[in-house]
């Protein structure tokens, strides 16, 4: 048995900054599915919004987010995470993170809903960055303990309290039980319930299908953001398409090279991201739709844009030369496990931040490059509460059996049917009609998936359990929300 002060699971921006900083009070466990580096946060291309300019102000960051939100989203989470925005970015330069510059001052670039460049990146490829610093400091400390490829099947809750976790060690193929006076969940999005998606492979939701099995409240999941312009090349990944490359001036166009945006919103290819996602999927109805930067330099495209020109490159195509066939994806999960200020969660002993968890910071859309500041901004706000929790409450003495064996599945169609189903009838454009007969369907899969499990469990099984609890919570939602807001469109 693993004990623990602090049980972290997950390993993105969010749970290596809360670690790094509890370390300082007690010793810290790490529990990451794949390897450390491998979280939804390693892909985020496009920055960390933050008020960093004399022309910019904590009042127009706030605006842009509620106007992205739809004036959903709860202020007090919006101002508290926004005025605590430029500390942030000083604490990662502070550990390291490589910030691209023009010259002495921090280069800003712009996304869809921002009002101002106010986006600080490294190049186009942030996350990263920002992993890689983290990662840098949490190795070397003493007190945080590694544990890679475990995958957390459900949380421990005793007394109407969290005590840990049952993890999957996905080599060894044995559970191990983790013990911890707090747990925390940053386990990231649920981007993979849908077919179409530009998250990586371990996005499957499961902070949000563990914590809903232990009676967490999760709110506001049917504002699932998609992204507008995932590459949308036959036999190649959706690999993500950074807003900033429209925020340095590339435009959409159809197949007849018309720009479709100018008819659609005063900001343009810069509206927020649902309509500019919508506007792309119904004139892709009468056609492909590309992005196109070929007008800027050669030179500074690929300055600018190193990784992606990068990988268009091996899927063939010079971004600089050749417009890019783009197409929504799903990319981020607004709602989730809802928390207060500082991360509490409704379960004592059980706290949540990053995009697994639900503030209300969000509200009906989130605005571009606030995901990384949330993730900051509430880990950070959590660690008092946290610690404050675990110096009060020991852990209980346990007389836990591991009730899971390990048995081989091999499910990857039923992943799959979750994923086309999700994709097709609770994606951009819902119908009421549609979700009702999805709901059904989802929730045959999930009692099959439960029959099944009686056996035993493999990662593939865990996950695609996850996967078919989360899509059952999002159309619920989605069922649940009559009219159209944000992410979440109605057709009738
Ligand atoms: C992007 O670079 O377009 C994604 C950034 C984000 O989702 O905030």
């Amino acid at each position: 048995m693993n004990t623990y002060d602090f049980l972290v699971i997950g390993s993105g921006i969010s749970g290596l900054n809360f670690a790094l900083d509890a370390a300082e009070y007690g010793t810290v466990a790490i529990v990451t599915k794949k390897e450390l580096m491998e979280s939804n946060s390693n892909y985020a291309q496009g920055g960390i919004a933050a008020v960093l300019d004399s022309h910019d102000s904590f009042n127009a960051h706030v605006a842009d987010t509620l106007t992205a939100g739809c004036h959903i989203n709860d202020l007090n989470a919006v101002t508290l995470m926004i005025t605590h925005a430029p500390a942030q970015i000083q604490k990662l330069i502070d550990i390291g993170v490589g910030f691209s510059r023009k010259k002495e001052t921090l280069s800003l670039t712009q996304e869809g809903g921002h009002s101002t460049r106010r986006i600080a990146h490294a190049h186009d490829a942030t996350g990263k960055e920002i992993e890689r610093a983290l990662i840098f400091h949490v190795r070397q400390h003493k007190n945080i303990h590694i544990f890679e490829s475990h995958l957390a099947i459900d949380l421990m809750v005793k007394n109407n309290a969290c005590q840990g976790a049952q993890v999957l060690n996905t080599e060894k193929k044995i559970i191990e039980t983790f013990l911890a006076k707090a747990t925390i969940l940053a386990s990231g999005g649920a981007g993979q319930v849908f077919e179409r998606n530009c998250n990586p492979s371990v996005a499957t939701g499961d902070g949000i299908a563990m914590a809903a099995r232990a009676g967490a409240e999760i709110r506001d999941m049917e504002f699932i953001q998609f992204h507008p312009t995932a590459l949308a090349l036959d036999g190649k990944p959706t690999f993500l398409l950074s807003e900033t490359i429209r925020g340095e001036g590339a435009i959409l166009v159809n197949a007849k090279g018309e720009r479709f945006m100018e008819s659609q919103h005063e900001l343009k290819e810069m509206a927020p991201r649902d309509i500019v996602a919508r506007a792309i999927y119904e004139e892709m109805k009468h056609g492909p739709v590309y992005l196109d930067i070929t007008h800027r330099e050669s030179a500074y495209i690929k300055a600018r844009f190193p990784y992606i020109y990068e990988q268009l490159w091996w899927y063939g195509i010079k971004m600089d030369k050749d417009r890019i066939p783009v197409a929504p994806a799903a990319h981020y999960t607004c709602g989730g496990v809802h928390t207060n200020l500082h991360g509490e969660t409704n379960i004592p002993g059980l706290f949540a931040f990053g995009e697994v968890a639900h503030t209300g910071v969000h509200g009906a859309n989130r605005l571009a490059s606030n995901s990384l500041l949330e993730c900051m901004v509430f880990s950070e706000q959590t660690v008092p509460t946290a610690v404050a929790y675990a110096t009060t409450h020991p852990i209980e003495e346990q007389t836990t059996t591991n009730n899971v064996v390990y048995v081989p599945s091999n499910i990857a169609n039923i992943k799959k049917e979750i994923q086309h189903l999700m994709w097709n009838h609770v994606g951009i454009i819902r119908h009421e009609d549609e979700l009702d007969e999805t709901l059904h369907t989802i929730k045959d899969i999930q009692s099959n998936l439960e029959t099944l499990q009686k056996n035993g469990r493999d990662e593939m099984l865990i996950e695609t359990k996850n996967l078919a609890d989360v899509a059952i919570i999002i159309t619920k939602a989605a069922i649940a929300r009559k009219e159209s807001i944000g992410c979440h469109f109605i057709e009738n």
